[in-house]
């Protein structure tokens, strides 16, 4: 079977690090985000998949080619301009000739895509949505069923006191591909306030498949960082990540009397120094210089980056190449220096 992943937004929820690198190759345990939900689609048997992108498509391509190395086949589809998430796939309609799913980019869950697909299958449905459980349904799409699953209204960020279900889009869809025909050409156009109201409006079987497994939007830094503080300590599992205490690649050198509490993962060339201390979950990229008597914390460190003496990191994300001074407290930051100064 197919999928298609939306890759195609800006991003700008989770600025300052996507003035780095575009929202689908944010590291995440030291590997492209979206490589994380490409090879938990090819565990399900998805064995072809077509990243529709707009935005900056150059680093995608470059990373991922034709897939080799993965265990799918890995096509493109591109847009002139952005389009919005059904504008996106009626422009990759030259892929879609059965059943396919659609996935938002920046969604990451444990979903049994299986499982979805032979419940799509028994309801003779012309789409199916997947549903997850939030306790606070306010920031989010919530979606009303009925006792059989079927979809009956969507409403976009409720105030509390129209709260009805607790049941949110997650992102993820099965869809048949008459549902094209539902979609603009070459037009702006969302599945969320097109697409899907109009599947309703002519009664077409349109269901739920409601999910209690792990989920994740990873478009704001904070959500950003869970996805990789919950991949470190096993709450959410991925084909590339096997969750251990210490991960400490090729090339590390750690001084003997600096210590470790996981879970750590230091990515290949890392130096620790002297009496350092780092605490997990915390993930330190590729070639990061960690002094002596340096503290991280609960931190993401992407690559190349130095941290000086005594320098105390809490709870923070620095992006590639900076340079974190002696004795200086970071603490609830995210920090990129590519980000533009106003
Ligand atoms: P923000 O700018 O932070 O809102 O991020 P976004 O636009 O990347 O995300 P949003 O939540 O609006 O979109 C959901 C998913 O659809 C994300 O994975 C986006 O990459 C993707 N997406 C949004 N708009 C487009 C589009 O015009 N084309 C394509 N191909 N994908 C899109």
């Amino acid at each position: 079977m197919k999928a298609i992943i939306l890759v195609g937004g800006e991003g700008t929820r989770l600025r300052p690090l996507t003035y780095s690198v575009v929202k689908p190759m944010v590291p995440v345990a030291n590997r492209p985000f979206i490589e994380h939900v490409i090879c938990k689609l090819a565990l399900h048997g998805i064995d072809e998949i077509v990243l529709a992108m707009g935005y900056k498509p150059d680093s995608i391509y470059a990373y991922f080619k034709d897939g080799e190395g993965l265990d799918v086949k890995l096509t493109y589809s591109l847009e002139e301009k952005p389009l919005g998430t059904a504008g996106a796939i009626k422009n990759a309609s030259g892929h879609i000739k059965e059943s396919v799913f659609v996935l938002n980019g920046d969604c990451f869950s444990d979903l049994d895509y299986s499982d979805m697909h032979r419940q799509h299958l028994r309801n003779k449905a012309k789409a199916t949505i997947a549903l997850t459980h939030v306790e606070d349904p306010t920031r989010f799409g919530v979606v009303e069923t009925d006792a059989s699953g079927r979809v009956l209204r969507f409403i976009e960020k409720p105030k509390w006191e129209d709260v009805t279900s607790h049941w949110i889009n997650a992102g993820v869809y099965i869809l048949e591909p008459d549902v094209l025909d539902y979609i603009p050409d070459n037009q702006f156009y969302m599945f969320e306030n097109g697409v899907f109201p109009r599947l309703l409006e002519n009664g077409a079987p349109f269901y739920a498949y409601h999910n209690r497994a792990y989920w994740i939007d990873m478009g704001t830094p904070e959500q950003y960082h869970r996805i990789n503080s919950d991949l470190l300590l096993g709450n959410c599992s991925s084909p590339l990540h096997a969750a251990r205490d210490l991960i400490i690649s090729e090339g590390c050198e750690v001084h003997p009397s600096a210590s470790l509490t996981g879970p750590v993962m230091l990515a290949e060339g890392c130096s620790v120094g002297a009496g350092a201390r780092i605490t997990g979950p915390a993930v330190i990229g590729r070639g990061c210089r960690i002094a002596g008597g340096a503290v991280i914390e609960n931190s993401l460190l992407w690559e190349d980056i130095t941290v000086a003496e005594d320098a105390i990191i809490i709870n923070s994300i620095i992006a590639s190449g900076a340079k974190i001074n002696k004795g200086q407290r970071l603490q609830g930051q995210t920090i990129n220096h590519k980000a533009p100064t106003t």
